[in-house]
């Protein structure tokens, strides 16, 4: 009894001070309500004011395992030492002066290193932007303009961003796109292969690759015909779409596909690269080498950072095509060659190794819990598909809101992902001992919710 009352507080684990939010939280989401825009989706009212690793501390001081890492960004977690002293150093020296109009050595250093990773033995050229959005919008305008083709195939269910370009790509919510149209034009979109839900009725023993038979036999002879199509982007793990991991085939299948009709084949790894998902990049995983990928969310563990990976053949366009004043400014570069270095030396090797200690207890769960339709994922990018019903596949959103909640109260923050999905994206840098928890916590709210229901 008395060693549990003294029993010291884990700095590795949550901990909570009281009911949620705390008066401190509720007076800023008070606040909040009356100045921000409430086009933001908040889940839960969580106001953080510190991160240290994957702990995340409110205004009230209460202390949450974050299994979001802020959207799967903090890749080396909160304020990695490393990454603050880079930060606080460059700061002191150089925080501005724009790579458009002038050189410093940061951005030359990080194009190199991205060019080193990259997947394939490909010279690349980058192009650096400051968001996911942002880098999407620079491969548009390359593709369109390496091929003077101006058709682009993206796919439905997909997340690229919300500035209008990559807003023309993203077909995950209407809500999305409603009332912003027209957008630009010449995008086509196209069934995923979401193989849980198979969008052809098909199983994965009887998949004949419908959805890149789609587009080879219907897109490309319609309405996209080759010498019209610029690109086909695809995420190479669907992120806000569910956490969707697509078969091998697939990807041999699309890579074919866009070579036979000199398509550029663009990958999307803002969410699924830098390391999340056990290797550096998504792509490793189906060995594809794509023509143009795009780089943000992880890049630099929090600071503003897009990019734009492209075969250096095509990156040909002129001074003035493409730039922006702030993309690749130092302190970002700085942060992001030390995130790197850390993802190289440790944290992709981590990120492997705690997915599979992850997944080889949440295998189980279709068969102990009845809500829980489909477990999957690569590395630390992880979904569960929430359903009323295993056999019927009935969406329960509901339920998936109920267990974020619940995981929130218990203090372990999660999100979701689709429509019924809820999504596992924690900090690279996570442990067993915190895996274990979240894992513990999670069961406990499963159960909590079919109780519920
Ligand atoms: C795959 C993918 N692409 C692009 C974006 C847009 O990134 P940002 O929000 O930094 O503009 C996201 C964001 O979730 C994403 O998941």
């Amino acid at each position: 009894m008395i060693s549990t009352i003294l029993e010291q507080v884990r700095a590795d684990l949550p901990n909570l001070q009281g009911p949620l939010p705390g008066p401190r939280a509720r007076a800023i989401i008070e606040r909040d309500a009356r100045v921000v825009s409430p086009s933001y989706t908040r889940s839960y009212p969580l106001v953080a004011r510190k991160g240290e690793g994957a702990i995340v501390e409110d205004v009230d001081g209460n202390r949450f395992l974050d299994f979001t890492a802020g959207i799967a960004v903090v890749a080396t977690g909160h304020c990695h030492p490393r990454v603050v002293e880079a930060i606080q150093k460059q700061a002191a020296r150089l925080i501005h002066m724009s790579g458009t109009d002038f050189y410093y050595e940061e951005l030359v250093a990080l194009a190199e290193k991205l060019d080193e990773i990259s997947p394939g033995d490909v010279p690349r050229r980058v192009s650096f932007g400051n968001s996911g959005a942002e880098a999407v919008e620079g491969a548009i305008k390359l593709a369109r303009y390496a091929t003077g083709r101006d058709k682009i195939i993206a796919f439905f269910g997909s997340f690229h961003g919300r500035t209008m370009g990559a807003l023309s790509l993203t077909s995950r919510r209407a809500v999305q796109r409603a009332r912003f149209g027209p957008l630009i034009p010449g995008v086509i979109h196209t069934p995923y292969p979401y193989c849980y839900r198979c969008p052809y009725g098909q199983t994965p023993d009887h998949c004949a690759v419908e959805c890149v038979k789609h587009i080879e036999d219907t897109l490309l002879k319609t309405i996209a015909p080759p010498e019209e199509t610029a690109a086909i982007v695809v995420e190479p793990v669907q992120g806000e779409g569910g956490y969707i991991v697509p078969p091998q085939k697939f990807f041999d299948e699309l890579a074919r596909v866009a070579a036979e009709n000199g398509i550029l084949l663009v990958l999307d790894e803002v969410q699924s690269g830098m390391g999340r998902t056990g290797k550096m990049w998504a792509a490793e995983h189906f060995g594809i080498v794509p023509d143009i990928f795009t780089v943000a969310k992880g890049i630099a563990s929090g600071m503003p950072l897009g990019a734009t990976v492209a075969r250096a053949d095509l990156m040909t366009w002129p001074p003035g095509a493409h730039a922006s004043t702030f993309g690749g400014n130092p302190v970002a570069c700085a942060a992001a060659l030390v995130t790197i270095e850390l993802l190289q030396h440790e944290l992709v090797e981590n990120a492997r190794v705690m997915g599979a200690h992850l997944m080889e207890r949440m295998r189980q769960w279709p068969a102990r819990f009845p809500l829980v339709g489909d477990v999957r994922g690569l590395g630390l990018m992880l979904g569960i598909e929430i359903v009323r019903d295993q056999a019927t596949k009935e969406k329960a959103a509901v339920w998936r809101d109920r267990v974020v909640t619940l995981a929130f109260e218990r203090g372990l923050l999660v999100l979701g992902a689709g429509d019924n999905t809820l999504r596992l994206c924690p900090p690279l840098v996570i442990s067993r001992d915190q895996c274990d928890f979240a894992l513990d916590t999670l069961e406990a709210c499963l159960k909590q919710v079919i109780a519920e229901a």
